[in-house]
């Protein structure tokens, strides 16, 4: 078993012998598995690592600008915002699954298109062992991506004998900020999947602003690292509300705050009242759409952690 220091200097020198001195790429989310991936290569082949953040547009509020101040001196980064393109291709989707795989699509369609400008012979990816365990080693460890451009990307996976304590572990040795290194899990399709049917720039941006409140309280009372995740999901349902002396109809919001340890079975996390009681006052009062705010007691099973 290697030291975080012992690890880094082997898996350093491990990228050199293999991409010496060609140009890699890497997409970027922010998440800890892709920001330790993009600085272990960095160390090794500087600036001949080009690290793409896409902006789907369904990015959580100060997303972009977090993960942009964090990378932007360390990393020959580059920022992408398709949000526009990918909002075209959601337009009217209902489907969960249906989103999904339209974000997927058109998120590999931007990186590839990016990838192309560049003459990058290696994608560096941050698999980590659950990845390839869960998939039974259907993810090989020796293959190739190829573009539709016909240009080959030999795949570089750095990080992939690691599980997701030691990949924190190397973060921290790595001086990776401790809000990088300890981000709650957050899905790849972001907000989409947590916005109840078809998705619009405008309840997007309710969804966007009520899981920011979430956040802010979880994080102000000092429980967002005892718990596994904690969010706010915009229903399609709209309910009888009253704002001032007037009847309002208004969106129903619920919030889910859950313990977990991989994600495969969840149970609902036990919170301060005043907690819960601010975290719906503020969603209510701050966002005019919203006129009632339920907490999901579920656990998983017979629930999924998200909503869709
Ligand atoms: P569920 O809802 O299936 O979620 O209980 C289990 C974990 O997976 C995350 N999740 C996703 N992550 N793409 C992702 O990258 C997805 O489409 C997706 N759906 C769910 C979820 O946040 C939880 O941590």
């Amino acid at each position: 078993m290697l030291s975080p220091d012992e690890f880094i200097k082997d898996a350093i020198k491990k990228v050199k012998d293999e991409i010496g001195d060609e140009k890699a790429i890497i997409a970027l989310s922010g998440g800890v598995d892709s920001s330790v991936c993009s600085v272990l290569v960095q160390e090794a082949i500087g600036d001949n690592l080009i690290a793409i953040f896409v902006n789907h547009g369904l990015l959580r509020e100060g997303e972009v600008e977090e993960v942009t101040n964090t990378f932007k001196d360390r990393l020959n980064f580059h920022y992408v915002d398709a949000s526009d393109e990918f909002m075209e291709a959601l337009e009217g989707v209902e489907d969960p699954e249906e989103k999904r795989k339209i974000i997927g699509k058109v998120f590999i369609d931007v990186f590839e298109r990016e990838a192309e400008k560049t003459d990058a012979k290696y994608l560096v990816q941050g698999t980590i062992a659950p990845d390839w365990i869960e998939t039974k080693g259907e993810i090989k460890s020796h293959h190739n991506l190829a573009l539709p451009s016909g240009m080959v990307l030999e795949v570089v996976e750095p990080i992939r004998d690691l599980y997701k304590d030691e990949v924190r572990e190397i973060g921290l040795e790595l001086d990776l900020p401790e809000k990088v290194v300890f981000r709650q899990p957050f899905p790849g399709p972001g907000l989409g999947v947590r916005v109840v049917g078809a998705l619009t720039k405008d309840n997007v941006e309710i969804a966007r602003k009520a899981n920011k409140i979430v956040c802010d309280e979880v994080e102000k009372a000092g429980i967002d690292k005892e718990v596994w995740q904690y969010f706010a999901v915009l229903t399609d349902t709209k309910v009888t509300g009253v704002k001032g002396d007037q009847r309002d109809f208004g969106y129903l919001i619920v919030v889910r705050i859950v313990n977990s340890i991989d994600a495969m079975t969840a149970s609902v996390a036990e919170l301060p009242w005043e907690v819960i009681q601010t975290i719906s006052r503020r969603i209510t009062s701050e966002i005019s759409e919203v006129t009632h705010v339920a907490l999901s007691i579920s656990d998983k099973p017979p629930a999924t952690i998200e909503f869709c």
